[in-house]
């Protein structure tokens, strides 16, 4: 079952409230590249995930404005798909869910153009919700993205540091990935006006699941094929991030100095044969098992929340994020 259909909700109206936004956009005629890039974008597939999760914080409330749910929820996915053309671009990665990524179709410079507007946008759509008394709209539209450019920034500088540590690691995990998935659970429930502990106990759970998440996906990028992860593999340590696995990898005093020696430079075959020591070493098993202890804190937070029905959804979701059958 999809994810939207076992939470009993519709991917179609988050995708049709983002068409809203860029159909109702005076400043930026339909024919601009701007708003051709954006609809191609939106139409490019994308579970929606995030702003499925807005929805969902917003079964912790006591009064879910349907309206407003959806606007933040569409902002939500914008913001999303503004850093992933970032990202895309920073990456020199050519493909975006099976297909060419923005800036190979529009060029570089349009698709940052596009990455900015809809993140200048996003500001713009909810300030109407960043009233005082409604403080979470500007921590959806303002903080959130801040994050996500510190994450990436932390990912940026520390390039072929092969002294960061674990927690470095989860910091910059926790920016570029975590939060943003955390908030739109927040801001969903606080918009609903579920109280304070309530949504910071889901923010806690979203961030559990991202981190799960980020350390998944860098897992992938040892065991799964380029077409299936529809770029290079092993993209992560040829570009010089250090994940997980690299970390716990360093820790073997043998395999160190293999690892150390790969920097910007470095040949095709000699990052292959790095990659495969990894592989090897016992390391993506370790990091696997941090994956699953941070599935396992979330659902201790389950726990917490039993007496709201939507726990349940919570429970999907958690599937979900261990890849089981949603
Ligand atoms: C995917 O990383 C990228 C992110 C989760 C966020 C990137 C954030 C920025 C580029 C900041 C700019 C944002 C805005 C809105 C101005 P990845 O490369 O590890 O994953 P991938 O395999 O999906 O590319
Ligand atoms: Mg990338």
């Amino acid at each position: 079952m999809k994810l939207d259909e076992a939470l009993n909700l519709s991917v179609k109206s988050i995708d049709r409230e983002i068409e809203h936004i860029v159909k109702l956009d005076k400043d930026v005629p339909r024919s601009s590249v701007i708003a051709r890039g954006i609809t191609q974008l939106v139409r490019s597939g994308g579970k929606r995930v995030r702003p499925l999760m807005v929805l969902v914080g917003s079964r912790f409330g006591p009064s879910p404005d349907k309206g407003k749910l959806l606007r933040l929820a569409a902002a939500a996915e914008f913001i999303h798909a503004a850093s992933l053309i970032h990202d895309d671009v920073i990456d020199n990665s050519p493909m975006r869910r099976g297909q060419p990524a923005l800036h190979m179709q529009f060029g570089v410079q349009e698709a940052i153009h596009i990455g900015n507007y809809m993140s200048a946008r996003v500001i713009e759509l909810i300030s109407i919700y960043s009233a005082e008394r409604e403080r979470y709209a500007y921590d959806l539209s303002s903080i959130a993205t801040t994050q996500l450019c510190i994450g990436e920034y932390q990912q940026l500088s520390h390039a072929f540091d092969y002294n960061q540590t674990l927690d470095d690691y989860l910091a910059k995990s926790k920016n570029k990935t975590a939060q943003l998935i955390a908030s739109c659970l927040k801001i969903g429930a606080l918009a609903a006006k579920a109280t304070n502990e309530t949504a910071e106990l889901l923010y806690t759970f979203g961030e559990k699941l991202g981190l799960s998440f980020q350390i998944r996906d860098d897992i992938l990028d040892f065991t799964s094929s380029s077409q299936q992860l529809g770029k290079p593999a092993g993209s992560d340590l040829r570009q010089g991030q250090v994940t997980l696995p690299v970390l716990y990898a360093l820790e073997d005093p043998e395999l160190a100095p293999l690892i150390r020696s790969i920097g910007p430079a470095s040949s095709a075959e000699e990052v292959e044969l790095v990659l495969a020591a990894i592989t090897a070493s016992g390391a993506l098993e370790r990091a696997e098992s941090l994956s699953q202890q941070f599935l396992g804190e979330a659902e201790a937070i389950i726990l917490q929340l039993a007496d709201y029905p939507a726990h349940q959804d919570l429970r999907v979701l958690l599937n979900y994020f261990a890849g089981r059958s949603y």
